[in-house]
């Protein structure tokens, strides 16, 4: 996956010229349509476009930015051709909108989270063996993917005879998705689950994920024949596929259906976009047929809110019980998902650098998986610039800057993270060790409150010394009479991991 740094970076993008600034457009419109691999949120890339629009409208370049040209380069052997093309699905917003599209059906519907993915069409050949696999390029031709597919744990290498022999080649489509759990350790190198599974998927070698890293969610089956999509889901369930977990009801219950995935999904080990609405019998499915674009019998009813914009007042440094001195943006409340959201990590120096953060710009947040705030961007506006700083907030310690080389994807990926250079001596990083301590040995009664006051009084600085408390000591503190002591002290005492 191509990782690399836009063209005049350094510069402010209002001072640059036409063609300077159609380079940075062409390079986003490169890592979005050719890599799927964006580097910045899309409102970010589209107020650039607006920006050489308004600087320059005749520029050429702005009649090439899409697809256009996007995997012309491939030989015809890495083509894989969509028969029936893969098309894309309609969408709505609310309740109102979906009762028209329902439009007085009022039998089965199957509902099932819109999984945010690459979709991907695998195909099955007589003798039951997985044959060729591909993205969804423009919806008739897409890339052939075999190569990383095959290496997806839940993607079957081959069919079960017994179910084969009667029914011939067949093609299973789905969404290849990053699970967020696995997410979690790239999280800081890659702007989404999306874009890691999009980019890791179609990469020639290996990607920024090994394949192994990716799951596939079953969504269609061509070429058996069912009669309706719960059993094409049974169907697919029996051949060995994961299919989209659904839940029935009619359009009267849709809504109930909806909300109740919105607060689900923050479980869910994917993220989710909305959740689709499909007519469950086949012949009402024919009845309603196609548009160019999507079926008629199917509808994404989207979530809202995912995003929103907010303004950055300032960044803490917050120091952990190791030391290390991570960066957290405090930003004016903005509602997203449900939820006020106040703050968010920015997790390292490199993160900080490479957005380019100032005090009074105005950021772009999500949660991701509809739960943990992130920054995904800055749309600027601010004025004073971050930098980390060269004391310990905490004790006022020198910092450190401190460099680690990671392998991914091929490519070697440095990151910085600022550290408190006396660790030993700094409160914060006592205090983290010896909430840590009391938590994991379960010494009930020691809260933060006790803890604070043990230190502000230095009666303790690490684990160890809680084992030389005496009654004596501890009755001094404030709201601990002498039977609390006598109990805390106890307690201590069965807790000590050396028996
Ligand atoms: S049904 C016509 N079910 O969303 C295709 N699609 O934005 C019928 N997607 O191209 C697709 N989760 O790749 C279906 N549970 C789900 C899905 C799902 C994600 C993708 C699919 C589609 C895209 C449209």
């Amino acid at each position: 996956m191509t990782r690399l740094t836009p063209p005049h970076a350094e510069r402010d993008p209002d001072s640059l010229s036409a063609d300077e600034l159609a380079e940075v457009v062409q390079f986003h419109n490169e890592r979005y349509w050719r890599d799927d691999a964006p580097v910045v949120p899309d409102q970010v890339y589209d107020r650039l476009v607006e920006q050489l629009r308004a600087l320059a409208p005749e520029h050429p370049l702005l009649n090439e930015l899409g697809e256009a040209g996007a995997g012309e380069d491939l030989p015809a052997s890495d083509k894989v051709a969509h028969n029936p093309p893969m098309l894309s699905l309609g969408k709505c917003y609310s309740e109102d909108e979906l009762l028209k599209w329902a439009k007085g059906y009022s039998g089965t519907l199957v509902a099932s989270p819109k999984i945010d993915g690459a979709a991907c069409a695998i195909r099955y050949g007589a003798d039951g063996k997985l044959q060729v696999a591909g993205t969804r390029g423009d919806g008739r031709r897409g890339e052939n993917i075999t190569h990383n597919v095959v290496g997806v744990p839940n993607v079957p290498a081959s069919l079960p005879d017994d179910l084969l022999a009667a029914r011939g080649p067949c093609e299973v489509r789905g969404e290849i998705y990053m699970p967020l759990s696995l997410f979690a350790a790239v999280a800081e190198l890659y702007a989404n689950p999306r874009n890691v599974a999009a980019g890791s998927v179609k990469a020639k070698e290996v990607g920024a994920v090994a394949s192994d890293q990716l799951r596939f969610f079953a969504y269609d089956l061509i070429g058996w024949d069912v009669q309706s999509e719960r059993e094409k889901a049974e169907l697919l369930r029996r051949i060995g596929f994961s299919p989209a977990p659904t839940q029935v009801c009619d359009i009267a219950g849709a809504e109930a259906v909806y909300q109740a995935m919105v607060s689900e999904r923050a479980g869910w080990d994917y993220e989710t976009d909305g959740v689709v609405f499909k007519i469950d019998d086949f012949d009402e499915q024919s009845r309603r047929g196609f548009t160019a674009h999507h079926p008629r019998w199917a509808l994404a009813y989207k979530f809202q809110g995912d995003s929103g914009e907010s303004v950055l007042e300032s960044v803490q440094w917050s120091v952990s019980r190791t030391g290390t001195i991570t960066p957290v943006a405090i930003v004016t409340p903005v509602e997203l998902s449900g939820a006020m959201v106040t703050r968010a990590t920015l997790h390292n120096v490199s993160n900080v650098d490479a957005l380019q953060l100032k005090v009074g710009d105005t950021l772009l947040m999500t949660r991701r998986g509809g739960v943990i705030p992130h920054v995904e961007g800055t749309l600027g506006g601010g004025s004073e610039a971050v930098a980390a700083p060269t004391e310990c907030p905490e004790c006022g310690s020198a910092t450190e800057v401190r460099s680690s080389v990671r392998r991914v994807g091929g490519e070697d990926i440095e990151t910085q993270t600022l550290h408190c250079a006396v660790p030993e001596r700094c409160p914060a990083v006592q205090r983290g060790i010896l909430q840590h301590y009391t938590k994991v040995l379960e010494i009930d009664g020691f809260g933060d409150k006790i803890i604070d006051m043990l230190l502000a009084r230095k009666m303790v600085a690490d684990p160890a010394d809680l084992y030389g408390l005496t009654v004596e000591q501890l009755k001094e503190l404030p709201r601990l009479g002498r039977t609390s002591a006598i109990n805390l002290l106890a307690k201590i005492e069965s807790m000590n991991p050396g028996g």
